[in-house]
């Protein structure tokens, strides 16, 4: 499949990696439906991306109905889903221990509903539909895409949260990818090191600064549109499937 056939659903979709993998889309002739919890963030990447080739539709991914009505206002809008991309997410940082108290399991989870649990409820949902496309000459049906982080594999103090949610993002990948080759549905997920995104552009500069200068080579953030280029590839290289790809300059996150 090459971008000009795409068809995606991006959660996420209207800021940061997943405003990324739109325009990319987009600028290659593909369709999106962007999906985000915050409204005026999604009307306002629909309005940057000035295409009909787009549309937003508002949705928490830890709503299992709300994303099941998001993909099939999306399968309306362009005519079906081959692409599904989990972009949506959270930080939910903070110590077990922290300073006032233990961490209320409500933060935990927040972590959890958000970035596992929402990357879950897409992926199902998008299958759903794709279960039904018509399947090209390898007999592919969809592909999937999910976002980790390297916090999966070296989490930092104040990341059991996102790191755990991160990591069940890792976990299901393959038994995902494994079950839906029946269907033609390919199933990876990205495992991003430290990107430029809002996410992160509200670090100190001097934060920012020492993260950049962390990353071995090329030692500085990645740029969304390097986030973009990998989804691109993953997109169009049928071969691809079932694992975790790190895309990372070669960090490897200090404990703090
Ligand atoms: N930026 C990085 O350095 C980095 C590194 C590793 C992993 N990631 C992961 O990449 C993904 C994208 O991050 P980003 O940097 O683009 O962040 P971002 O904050 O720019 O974008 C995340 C988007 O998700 C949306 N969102 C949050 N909760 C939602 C919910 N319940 N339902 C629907 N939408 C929701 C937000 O409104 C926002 O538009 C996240 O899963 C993040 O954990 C980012």
């Amino acid at each position: 499949m090459n971008l000009s056939q795409t068809k995606a659903i991006i959660s996420g979709g209207a800021s940061g990696l997943g405003y990324a993998c739109a325009e990319h889309i987009i600028n290659n002739g593909g369709q999106v439906t962007l999906i985000d919890i915050n409204q005026q963030a999604g009307e306002q990447a629909l309005e940057s991306l000035n295409t009909k080739l787009a549309t937003f539709f508002k949705a928490d991914v830890s709503s299992e109905t709300q994303i099941q009505q998001a993909c099939e206002a999306s399968r309306k809008f362009s005519d079906g889903i081959n692409v599904a991309i989990n972009c949506a997410g959270v930080l939910a940082g903070g110590r077990v221990l922290g300073r006032e108290e233990p961490m209320p399991l409500a933060h935990f989870n927040s972590a959890i509903q958000v970035n596992l649990v929402g990357s879950f409820n897409l992926s199902k949902a998008a299958a759903n539909l794709m279960q039904h496309n018509d399947a090209d000459e390898d007999g592919q049906r969809g592909v999937i895409i999910n976002t980790a982080s390297v916090a999966a594999f070296e989490g930092q103090i104040g990341q059991a949260a996102y790191s755990a949610s991160k990591g069940g993002i890792v976990g299901m990948t393959l038994p995902m990818a494994r079950e839906l080759t029946r269907f033609g549905i390919r199933v990876m997920t990205i495992a991003p090191g430290v990107f430029l995104t809002p996410m992160v552009a509200g670090l100190s500069d001097d934060i920012k600064a020492a993260l950049g200068a962390s990353v071995p080579f090329p030692s500085r953030l990645g740029e969304p549109s390097e986030f973009a280029r990998m989804a691109e590839h993953i997109i169009e290289n049928t071969y691809l499937n079932g694992s975790t790809i790190r895309l990372d300059g070669a960090v490897r996150l200090e404990p703090k």
